[in-house]
């Protein structure tokens, strides 16, 4: 989190003061280091040079285009799971040969989609999805590139459950049995080329062991198997750190023991990081609308909420919350940190012991790059907000923020109710 320091109790991203970039812009406000996201991408690169993998960025963290953009030209790939991430993914300039393209819903019209552009893998999560590839690919006369997702049946502890995917239980990939089978039936798939194995067992996961063990059955299976898997993506996962005792993965340690699992073989290595390139690369900036103190508690009422950063409401996420600026003077309470929407659920942050903060004043909601713009939605007809970019000293404004025509600009009114 180094590239956003107070500098004289004043919040800095990179060389440029947070407090000139509201004013200029007012709040809410995403802002993003370029340079934060430029180096988390790199120290993975880094620790991986040894096994040289092809690092796909996974766009559902922020589909941002300039953040795409800004690690297609630093040499991403990328993960899509829709036809929109992969609309959005070409339009930011990524080469197909580097897109790969997961999920369990793939309608006929997204994989038609995928086969026109020619991407590198489709990873099939399902027999029936298979089918469909085979079935379209013929029809396009084409010869498509897929991995098998494979569930392997681990338990990302630690992790929420509704995010963690490695599990049976979970909607996710194909069990041992179902990718054997897909092997003895290879030969009903001449569309068809079957490359290699795909993981992701969980998000936020901040241990090295079931990652370990997920592997490792990973490469169990492609040494079992008869036909030349070629790829092994390892998909992405791993955790940052939200609170300030959290340590953050050890990507170091995680590149080599990999290593040596692989050992001699010769596997070609894909991965799907999305949190541990952005997570920690941008802050959500709010004002204080009102100060309610309650019977029990107390309330900082403010300009951002559950539609702009629905992580707290969905998973009890934590996220730091403090002072734009550092106040000298003020006395601490407890606060509940609550947004505009008409939900008890909508709450940034619980019991966060605080200075008084007054109306007007600003807040900073920290490791919000990840998962927190590409989720907001519009409940209650609130607009999404606008997201910048800084790099050095320099503000690009990389989303406009919505106006109340566009809340109203795909609906219509039949002619019967003029
Ligand atoms: N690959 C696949 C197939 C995935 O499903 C995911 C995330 C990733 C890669 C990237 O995972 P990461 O490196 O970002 O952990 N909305 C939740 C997280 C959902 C993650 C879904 N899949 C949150 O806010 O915590």
């Amino acid at each position: 989190m180094h590239r956003f320091q107070y500098r004289n109790n004043h919040l800095y991203v990179e060389q440029v003061k947070v407090s000139q970039i509201v004013y200029k812009y007012g709040t809410p406000l995403y802002i993003y280091s370029g340079n934060a996201i430029l180096e988390q991408f790199q120290k993975i690169q880094q620790a991986f040079s040894d096994l040289n993998p092809l690092i796909c960025y996974s766009a559902k963290a922020n589909s941002n285009l300039s953040i795409l953009r800004l690690l297609i030209k630093a040499g991403a790939g990328v993960d899509v799971v829709s036809g929109g991430e992969l609309f959005k993914a070409l339009k930011a300039g990524c080469s197909p040969q580097k897109i790969v393209y997961a999920g369990v819903g793939k309608t006929p019209q997204e994989i038609e989609f995928a086969l026109r552009k020619k991407i590198l893998f489709i990873n099939v999560e399902s027999y029936q999805e298979l089918e469909v590839i085979e079935k379209l690919a013929g029809k396009l006369k084409l010869k498509q590139k897929v991995c098998l997702r494979f569930n392997p049946d681990i338990d990302a502890y630690y992790t929420h459950k509704y995010i963690t995917t490695g599990k049976k239980e979970t909607k996710f990939g194909l069990d041992e049995d179902t990718i054997k089978k897909i092997i003895s039936h290879r030969k009903r798939f001449k569309n068809v080329e079957i490359k290699g194995i795909h993981i992701h067992i969980g998000s936020q996961i901040l241990e090295l062991a079931p990652f370990m063990n997920a592997i490792s059955k990973a490469i169990k299976l492609i040494d079992n198997s008869d036909i030349d898997m070629e790829y092994l993506n390892i998909g992405g996962g791993l955790g940052i750190r939200y609170k300030r005792d959290e340590q953050p993965l050890d990507i170091y340690e995680y590149a080599s023991r990999i290593k040596k699992l692989i050992g001699r073989r010769k596997i070609r290595l894909i991965m799907e990081p999305g949190r541990f390139i952005v997570g920690n690369a941008g802050i959500l900036v709010t004002q204080v609308i009102y100060h309610k103190p309650g019977i029990n508690k107390n309330f900082l009422i403010v300009d951002a909420g559950m539609h702009l950063l629905l992580r707290p409401a969905l998973y009890s996420a934590y996220h730091e919350i403090v002072p734009l600026n550092k106040f000298r003077k003020r006395k601490y309470h407890k606060f509940d940190i609550v947004g505009p929407i008409c939900e008890s659920s909508d709450f940034l942050g619980k019991n966060r012991k605080l200075p008084e903060v007054k109306p007007g004043e600003y807040l900073v909601v920290f490791s919000t790059g990840a998962y927190g713009m590409c989720m907001a939605f519009n409940y209650n007809a609130q607009p999404r907000c606008r997201e910048v970019l800084v790099m050095k000293n320099r503000i690009y404004e990389i989303r406009k923020p919505e106006t109340y025509y566009d809340l109203i600009s795909k609906e219509k009114i039949p002619q019967f109710l003029k």
